[in-house]
């Protein structure tokens, strides 16, 4: 593979979609070849399954399912339109990977973490990104900067309380796979925010 893979995690509203923006900006003005996507989608077919997945009239199914289809559609996505980009050089900023199911399925739902593994490695066949950068923002402060949950999303109608299990799981991740799940001190203002991103892709050799 020879473009970067960044893939960006955090609570709903920690301001991923803008932190993604303004480094894809960056990387247009440098004029580096990318691509900006995201899981669950970022092609067809996993596009169709993410609105199998968030649907909020499917409230009855299963954990099991739910991390499944999040594997399927990651799968899917990698082959379609990740692993392309990567093999044509291109940098590949993406919202949401791996992570993600380890935080949300795993500590969030509480399934089991080998079960997850397992189902994710065989699905990117233990592919990773360069770096993944965990916009660090408590949920409770992340939901109030996006004005409250999307009823119509089921995994945002979670709850508070397995939102805070989210984001203690990504504190887990961050001791359990440090260098590649790094962590963003969001406190600032957005720019500010982003000159760290910059700075930490520079220091890791991710970008020039
Ligand atoms: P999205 O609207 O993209 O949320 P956000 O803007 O916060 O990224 O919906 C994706 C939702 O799916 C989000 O609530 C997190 C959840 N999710 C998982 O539970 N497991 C996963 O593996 C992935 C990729 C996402």
């Amino acid at each position: 593979m020879k473009g970067k893979f960044i893939a960006f995690e955090g609570c709903e509203g920690a301001g991923k979609s803008t932190q993604m923006r303004l480094l894809s900006e960056y990387l247009e003005r440098r004029g580096v070849p990318h691509i900006v996507t995201r899981e669950p989608g970022g092609s067809e077919i996993s596009e169709a399954i993410r609105k199998v997945i968030l649907n909020g009239k499917f409230t009855s199914m299963a954990d099991e399912c739910e991390a499944l289809l999040y594997a399927a559609a990651r799968a899917q996505h990698l082959a379609d339109t990740v692993g392309p980009a990567l093999r044509e050089g291109k940098t590949v900023l993406c919202d949401r990977y791996i992570f993600s199911s380890y935080a949300y399925q795993g500590y969030g739902r509480g399934l089991d973490m080998a079960f997850l593994e397992n189902i994710n490695s065989y699905a990117v066949h233990h592919f990773m990104p360069d770096v993944t950068l965990f916009l660090d923002i408590p949920p409770v402060l992340a939901f109030a900067r996006k004005h409250g949950a999307d009823k119509e999303d089921r995994i945002e109608q979670a709850g508070e309380a397995f939102h805070k299990k989210v984001y203690e799981g990504y504190r887990a991740l961050l001791q359990k796979y440090p260098g590649q799940l790094v962590p963003v001190d969001c406190s600032g203002n957005k720019f500010q925010t982003h000159e760290k991103i910059v700075a930490l892709l520079k220091k890791t050799g991710v970008i020039g």
